[in-house]
């Protein structure tokens, strides 16, 4: 038997502007978690059992856009495993779906992991990296893959499509308050909205990426010399864009001004939008207050979290 689990991520900087070479900021998120399990099973065949989502049939029984089924195909493939053992692949996860916290490609990366474990032929986090941004284009139709990246390697990344992946240092720990509106919102569509906007002006949303592109430079900068008033400036900034690019929401904006007036230092949506979660920077000693200020404004759940 073999188990492997990813994290979820969060977005700091740049989504959407970045699925345009914008670069954008994330971090993974590690109190949530997706987990696969890959296990013998006499059953005969391949088993997908993720009671998440209510499902459990075998492989070949679902439908080859299934992006679970495609994902564990796409690793037979990739390991040119023409005749697979018979064995059950085990999903679990407490990463809300379609809520902005990847949890579609923490998913996808737990079981390339355990079942390339299992088949004896780990794979390097490249590899992982590579299947799961397939896996991605399945649920978000053109993805960035920022998602997959920040999941896979597990730590903070600045990231520019195509480029290599880059880190980046901060330079003091701060503390962010997430707030889940409670609507499921898939990626998918917002990023078909923002490229309907796009298309049909494409110089005047190409400037907008570049003014986000522009913040997410400012971000970083802010984050690597511990300056926190600038970070939550730049939140604020960088939310007021979305809000342009039309995948904010009034369930987000009212957590982002509950945030903001329970003194957090800036407050933005984060992920696709539309939904899913927001976030708020905070000082230690005003966390508690913002956690408390953003559920009586609505928020489903609320995580606190220090990147260190
Ligand atoms: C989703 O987490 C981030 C988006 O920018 C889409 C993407 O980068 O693929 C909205």
């Amino acid at each position: 038997m073999t188990t492997a689990s990813a994290p979820g991520k969060i977005i700091l900087f740049g989504e959407h502007a970045v699925v345009y070479g914008r670069p954008a900021l994330a971090v993974p998120v590690k109190q949530v978690q997706a987990t696969a399990t890959v296990r013998e099973d006499a059953r005969g065949g391949v088993w997908v059992e993720a009671p998440n989502i209510g499902l459990s049939a075998p492989l070949a029984d679902l439908a080859l856009d299934q992006p679970l089924a495609a994902v564990i195909r796409s690793v037979f493939s990739a390991l040119g495993v023409s005749r697979p053992p018979n064995c059950t692949v085990y999903v679990q996860s407490t990463i809300p779906v379609a809520s902005g916290l990847g949890s579609g490609a923490a998913v996808s990366v737990a079981v390339i992991r355990a079942l390339a474990v299992f088949l004896g032929r780990p794979l390097a986090d490249e590899q992982v990296n590579a299947l799961a941004f397939e896996a991605e284009k399945l649920h978000h139709g053109t993805p960035s893959g920022i998602d997959n990246t920040v999941v896979t390697y597990g730590r903070p990344v600045y990231f520019t499509q195509g480029r290599p992946i880059k880190t980046f240092r901060v330079g003091a720990p701060f503390t962010l308050a997430i707030g889940d509106t409670g609507v499921a919102a898939p990626t998918k569509e917002a990023v078909g909205a923002v490229r309907a906007l796009w298309q049909a002006e494409p110089a005047r949303w190409e400037k907008v990426f570049d003014q986000i592109g522009e913040i997410v430079w400012e971000a970083r900068q802010a984050i690597e010399r511990g300056d926190l008033a600038e970070l939550g400036r730049r939140m604020d900034a960088n939310h007021a864009l979305l809000q342009s690019l039309t995948v904010s929401s009034p369930d987000l904006d009212r957590l982002v001004e509950a945030a903001r007036g329970a003194g957090a230092l800036g407050a933005k949506m984060s992920g696709g939008g539309r939904g899913g979660n927001m976030i708020a920077l905070v000082a230690p000693p005003q966390a508690e207050s913002v956690a408390r200020a953003l559920q009586a404004a609505g928020a489903a759940r609320v995580i606190l979290t220090t990147i260190p």
